[in-house]
């Protein structure tokens, strides 16, 4: 497999970025000649951002299985398409072919029917990182059921919001997951959703830990039991097959959640055919992908970076995607090397906190690591500082691999700007320049597109885009109103990403942070107002705020102020049972990082939390707090800053 719309040089990105603004429904209909469809579209955009409405390759036909499996099975059937490096280094190896991968999704997705999945049901799917987590979400997708991934570190009660969010009638789940040291009972964190649940007909359990777990007759089953049966019905003739569900190219393909600045956590609703574009595209293009190579994405697939590179894009474009189930620092701070010398890993694609904490463990696990196959390092998730960028491209790239940093969201699909490796430049802390057929504009608070450069010629805004891409978000599950306001609505006619942004005079994006109260901890992105809900919950908490903080691994660490109505125990002993009150009702990374008891909070007249003067405060600033005037009480301010933590 070759990739016609593979750009090769500085001159040719100029000329697609071009073209693609220009015409960008001839620009994006090209490229999708060059995929499997049962049938063609009608017409190829129809849009406007006011509803919104998005709608790609209208009309068309397709599924995004037989483009991920089918079409390469041909030429390249016994090319691994996952390859699986488990938890523990002792464990076997699995190489997944795209023969093998093709028989496991029919068999899932028989499975699925034989329970009675059909086409547009809400299917949850709560795993750890073990290739059957591949396969149940191109199972689902093969039969055109809704997947909704829930990443395996959220509580049983994030699970329980989403499934009702969602109405999801289906859970496919492990009975454990290994991370590290640590076995993570999936299966009871599900049992605990479920309390209650009246929705959920049926959950799948594979297994992987064989850590006890209940199971409830009628309503769990065993994967294995369930794949065992649905391989005697696919296999009749001596090869698997399970005929794909057609799906319509704007048929939604996954729900996945996502917080935001409001509490509740919204469900982005990605569709079949532009989001299976966009990757493909993105994917060979940011990497400068080669057939055969080894792709190494160290997310999990419970983010969107996994749905999109460590399944979708890659496979639609018949790559080698590696999947790794345990953690960066187990047994010690050498493994990603490790694995790259084992599998003589070509792209390795990762984030800054990730870099930033293998940073500090020194050369040590470095030591006797072959990293000479790497061509093309890869961030993504947050800023990337300098100090990290460098450390990365000497130590890990010996300055002879180009680094992409990218930049994108849940709700883009895709990459939606970043240096296209070793064909446009880099510059460290700079995502660089957009992708063809996206356009990024920078406006002000009142969104007039800023023109004032600064002293150093940039310019600094608020980052929107200007046109839609094809796997741009197309609604939030159940509630197309708060997609609209979300996104669409701050500034007329433009998708607000809630980033602020830095441009040069080359063009040049360098991504601030978030402008709204979302946090970006170790790359998670996670709400102000949800880790206060959470806070709140706890018996002994009158109220709360919470801010991010600049943290040396994290990126961001989570501070909060916390007003009681008096402790159990000690101060340190109730912060404690906070932290593990937001553990269990988000989950454990969503725990603060500081906990300041205050007697009050600084308001203004209105009532509304001066949260400036709180985050300059647990950044260290104790001078420059602006503006205290309009607070309702000036003097909280002074004591806040004496019991900073
Ligand atoms: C937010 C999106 C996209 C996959 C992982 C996170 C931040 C993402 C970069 C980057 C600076 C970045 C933004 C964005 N972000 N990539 N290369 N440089 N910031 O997905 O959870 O949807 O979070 O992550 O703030 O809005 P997400």
């Amino acid at each position: 497999m070759s990739y016609p719309f593979q750009i090769r040089s500085f001159e040719e990105y100029q000329q697609k970025y071009k073209e693609s603004v220009e015409a960008p429904e001839k620009f994006w209909a090209d490229i999708a000649e060059n995929f499997l469809w049962r049938k063609k579209w009608d017409k190829v955009l129809e849009w406007n951002f006011a509803e919104p409405k998005v709608e790609w390759f209208k009309g068309a036909k397709l599924n995004i299985t037989e483009n991920c499996i089918d079409r390469h099975l041909n030429t390249s059937g016994e090319t691994p398409a996952l390859i699986w490096e488990p938890n523990n280094p002792e464990e076997r190896t699995r190489v997944v072919t795209y023969n093998r991968l093709h028989k496991r999704v029919c068999q899932v997705a028989q499975m699925l029917k034989n329970n009675g999945v059909k086409k547009g049901d809400r299917v949850c799917i709560y795993m750890g990182m073990v290739p059957e987590l591949a396969y149940a979400v191109l199972g689902c997708a093969r039969i055109g059921a809704i997947h909704s991934v829930i990443f395996g570190g959220f509580s049983a009660q994030s699970i329980a919001d989403r499934l009702e969010d969602a109405h999801a009638e289906y859970i496919i789940t492990c009975d454990g997951a290994f991370r590290g040291e640590k076995v993570i009972p999936l299966k009871d964190v599900i049992d605990d959703a479920l309390i209650g649940n009246k929705t959920v007909k049926k959950v799948i359990v594979y297994t992987r830990t064989r850590n006890p777990i209940s199971m409830i007759r009628g309503r769990d089953i065993w994967w294995e039991d369930e794949m065992h049966y649905a391989e005697e019905q696919v296999e009749k003739h001596g090869k698997a097959f399970f005929k794909a569900e057609e799906m319509d190219a704007e048929d939604p393909l996954f729900i996945l959640y996502t917080s935001g600045s409001t509490g509740k956590p919204k469900g982005v609703v990605h569709t079949c055919a532009g989001y299976m574009i966009y990757t493909a595209y993105t994917f060979v293009n940011v990497f400068q992908y080669q057939p055969k190579q080894i792709f190494f994405c160290t997310a999990d697939i419970g983010w969107i970076t996994g749905h999109s590179y460590i399944v979708y894009g890659p496979l639609s474009a018949g790559a080698t995607s590696l999947m790794f189930e345990g953690i960066p620092t187990w047994p010690d701070a050498g493994r990603f090397w490790d694995i790259v010398d084992k599998y003589k890993v070509d792209v390795l694609y990762t984030a800054p906190t990730a870099i930033r904490s293998l940073m500090g463990f020194g050369d040590e696990p470095l030591k006797g690591k072959d990293l000479s196959s790497l061509k093309v390092l890869g961030t993504v998730g947050e800023p990337i500082n300098e100090e990290a960028w460098h450390w990365y491209d000497e130590n890990i790239g010996k300055k002879k691999c180009p680094i992409v940093d990218t930049w994108w969201q849940t709700e883009t699909g895709g990459i939606l700007i970043s240096n296209l490796a070793g064909v446009t430049s880099s510059k460290p802390s700079w995502a660089t320049l957009p992708l063809p057929g996206i356009q990024p504009l920078l406006v002000d608070e009142n969104g007039k597109e800023v023109t004032e450069k600064d002293e150093h010629g940039l310019l600094k805004g608020n980052l929107c885009i200007k046109a839609p891409w094809p796997a741009i978000i197309r609604t939030t599950y159940g509630d197309p109103e708060r997609c609209r306001k979300n996104y669409f609505a701050t500034y007329p006619n433009l998708y607000f990403s809630g980033d602020g942004a830095l441009k040069d005079e080359q063009g040049n994006y360098r991504i601030t942070g978030r402008v709204d109260d979302v946090l970006n901890v170790s790359g998670h992105r996670i709400g102000t107002a949800e880790v206060e809900n959470a806070i709140n919950m706890h018996s002994g908490v009158v109220e709360s705020a919470v801010v991010g903080y600049p943290h040396s691994i994290k990126g961001q660490g989570i501070y909060s102020y916390v007003i009681t109505n008096g402790m159990h125990g000690d101060a340190d002993s109730t912060r404690k049972d906070i932290a593990q009150t937001v553990s269990r009702i988000i989950g454990p990374f969503a725990k603060p990082d500081k906990i300041q008891f205050v007697k009050g909070l600084p308001k203004t007249r209105s009532g509304k939390i001066m949260r400036r003067i709180l985050r300059k405060i647990a950044e260290g600033e104790t001078e420059n707090l602006g503006d205290t005037t309009t607070l309702l009480d000036p003097g909280i301010v002074d004591e806040i800053k004496k019991g900073k933590v």
